[in-house]
């Protein structure tokens, strides 16, 4: 069986959407509908991409971004809370950056909503591509993000074991609360980070959040193979993701990993029809709603270089150099050389990766092979959040039809996301 995901953000992009007129997406009510739901359709996670800063750079400002209310986020842990508190089984997983936050109080962060959500937290560690503008602080290169990302991943993992599980005894004849010879000071000496320890958060239901990432460059890579235990990731064909399965597992076993221990999900968004005929036409109609601007905005944002420079009607220089995510440039510069900037900002606006449209049962079929051919171990699905009908639909037609032909769970047989993820 394979593994789904719901993937999107905290942000006010429903409001434009039928679903806006329903929900104020300031409240918690859709996020706690979207995640019973995902609940009821079986699936692993819920999840939040992240970002700490108003990007300035399309068009030199702001503006675009304040205007559309693009990159406007509530912050995605007290989101999860107030899911994880309308739940039971389904994980919920939150972007945060090592690049920004304190090691300590991540640890802290994470340890409590581990606890709060009876062990459903994961974490989607992003070094940033931006935000030091924010923090008083320039950002480290794009290796150098990576190197200080694995010392922050170590020191948190020895925080939060500097509990044993055993450690809390709360013997209440004797007043005891925890054994001291259990919990120890760990006395963190890094390049970039020290810390005496112990977390002042006892060992949680996971010990650890669940750990994903979306690095796709060579060190990105290599940090994941180091840290994760999800990679998700942005690949335009079965051909792509069957390279990049191979590329990872290769280095996961020559890390001494079993290749199976890290999950790649890939992100979809497929457009459904009930008949052949109206699944055509509703993805040319989806097609026809690219929003060159938006992808503009979004581009310049992920790559951190300005697109309204560039001539519209020719693909990117292939020797364009970025700050951003690198592994975005090479989906474009690489794979899908030929498509003209237009043509980019158009795919990158619609949050096209792999263009699936069809029946339930076409749909499905595209993915049982992507999931046999691609090396995936699942699929997240990169839609706007809140867009709560797309969400009903999924639910209501093609899951069930997965679910039927035996691809994905019908139940759950843990409580925990550490359990969802390693079941198969
Ligand atoms: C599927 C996916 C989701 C991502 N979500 C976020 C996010 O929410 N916030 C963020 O700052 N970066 C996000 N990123 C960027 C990555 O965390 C990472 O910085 C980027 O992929 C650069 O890595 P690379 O240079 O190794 O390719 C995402 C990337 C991918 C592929």
């Amino acid at each position: 069986m394979f593994h789904l995901g719901w993937f999107g953000t905290t942000g006010p992009v429903n409001w434009l959407s039928p679903s806006g007129t329903m929900y104020d997406w300031r409240k918690p009510e859709i996020f706690q509908d979207v995640a019973k739901l995902c609940e009821r359709a079986k699936m692993d996670f819920v999840m939040f991409a992240d970002s700490v800063a108003i990007p300035s750079l399309f068009c030199g400002s702001t503006d675009y971004y304040v205007k559309n209310g693009f990159m406007i986020y509530h912050d995605p842990v007290p989101t999860c809370a107030w899911m994880a508190a309308a739940t039971q089984r389904i994980g919920l997983a939150s972007t945060l950056s090592c690049t920004f936050y304190p090691p300590y109080l991540l640890a802290r962060l994470l340890g409590t909503m581990d606890h709060l959500s009876s062990g459903r937290i994961a974490w989607n560690v992003v070094t940033s591509t931006k935000g030091g503008e924010n923090f008083g602080m320039e950002m480290p290169e794009h290796d150098e993000r990576y190197d200080m990302a694995d010392e922050y991943l170590e020191l948190c993992r020895q925080l939060w074991d500097s509990w044993d599980p055993n450690a809390v005894i709360m013997d209440r004849a004797s007043g005891v609360f925890a054994d001291p010879s259990k919990v120890k000071t760990i006395d963190f000496k890094g390049k970039h980070y020290q810390c005496r320890g112990p977390l002042n958060v006892v060992s949680s239901p996971q010990k650890h959040p669940v750990i994903i990432m979306a690095g796709t460059s060579p060190r990105g890579q290599r940090f994941a193979v180091q840290n994760a235990d999800m990679v998700i990731a942005h690949k335009n064909s079965v051909a792509d993701m069957k390279t990049y399965s191979s590329q990872l597992r290769g280095k996961t076993a020559d890390a001494g990993r079993d290749p199976k221990s890290l999950k790649i999900s890939y992100a979809i968004k497929p457009v459904m029809g009930d008949s052949p005929a109206e699944a055509e036409d509703k993805w040319h109609k989806h097609l026809a709603n690219g929003d060159v601007d938006l992808g503009l905005a979004d581009l310049s944002n992920t790559l951190m270089y300005d697109m309204s420079q560039f001539d519209l009607d020719k693909p990117l220089p292939k020797d364009l150099k970025v700050q951003g995510i690198v592994g975005k440039l090479l989906q474009y510069t690489q794979s899908q050389g030929h498509m003209t900037l237009r043509e980019i900002a158009k795919h990158e606006s619609l949050k096209e990766t792999f263009p699936i449209h069809g029946t339930p049962e076409q749909i499905a079929d595209v993915l049982e092979h992507a999931w046999r051919e691609g090396g995936a171990d699942g699929f997240h699905f990169r839609q706007m959040l809140q867009d709560y009908n797309y969400l009903v639909e999924i639910t209501t037609k093609l899951i069930p039809v997965l679910q039927k032909r035996g691809l994905v769970r019908k139940e759950y047989s843990g409580t925990m996301l550490r359990e969802h993820l390693f079941e198969f």
